[in-house]
């Protein structure tokens, strides 16, 4: 592992206990029904989850999916996992009731297919939960547009600047909570201007509102 990634880890790995976990813990209180995540990564939600949750884990790294079934295995959770990118997902329309995505709409390579794909596979009302970072507004955002190669390079693909609610506004999702947050905002030096400029964040849910009656 290089020194680069090394840092990133210990980075959201504080991220993780300052805010994130706590996000995380109380989005996954509304994830019902069948479940379905994008990008599950190592598994950070799944020790939220009840314990008979209906879930199915994705994520295109293979070397994720085998920490998933290890971890799932070690939970108790008798879910499954697919190796699968969030523009293509393997799984009939309608087929889930909740979808979770959790710092992974800024890492797919396509949002909007990404967001098709999600809207395809949840049922008519169903809800897509989400924390993500995403770009913000006026010369934070100039800053995230800037700095955004570097930083993708730096986070393993993660762009800064994803304009995430931008697009599940402009597909069939009701967005019924939006809380924007910064996860390091009990530090100072961080929160100060212009540091945090990598560090917004969303978190709520939305509702997939497809075949309604406009
Ligand atoms: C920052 S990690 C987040 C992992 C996990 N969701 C979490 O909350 O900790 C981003 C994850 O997105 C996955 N990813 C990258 N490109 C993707 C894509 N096109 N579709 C779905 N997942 C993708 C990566 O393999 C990685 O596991």
């Amino acid at each position: 592992m290089s020194i680069f990634a090394k840092i990133y880890d210990l980075m959201m790995y504080r991220l993780e206990k300052l805010s994130l976990a706590s996000r995380r813990e109380e989005l996954l209180k509304l994830a019902t029904g069948r479940i379905l995540e994008v990008g599950s990564g190592t598994g950070a939600n799944l020790d939220k989850l009840k314990k008979d949750a209906d879930i199915t884990l994705t994520d295109p790294d293979s070397m994720m999916l085998k920490l998933l079934e290890k971890k799932m295995s070690g939970l108790g959770i008798n879910g499954k996992a697919k190796r699968a990118a969030a523009e293509n997902l393997p799984f009939p329309d309608n087929s889930f009731d909740t979808v979770v995505s959790t710092l992974v709409l800024c890492s797919v390579n396509d949002l909007e297919k990404s967001i098709s794909e999600i809207k395809r596979v949840l049922v008519p009302g169903g809800k897509l939960l989400f924390v993500e970072h995403v770009r913000d507004k006026n010369l934070r955002a100039w800053f995230q547009d800037k700095f955004c190669p570097v930083w993708s390079w730096f986070a393993g693909g993660c762009r800064l600047n994803s304009r995430t609610m931008e697009a599940l506004k402009d597909s069939d999702f009701i967005i019924i909570k939006a809380e924007h947050f910064n996860p390091a905002e009990t530090i100072w030096l961080i929160n100060s201007w212009p540091v945090h400029f990598f560090l917004p964040f969303i978190h709520g849910f939305a509702i997939n509102t497809k075949g309604a009656i406009k």
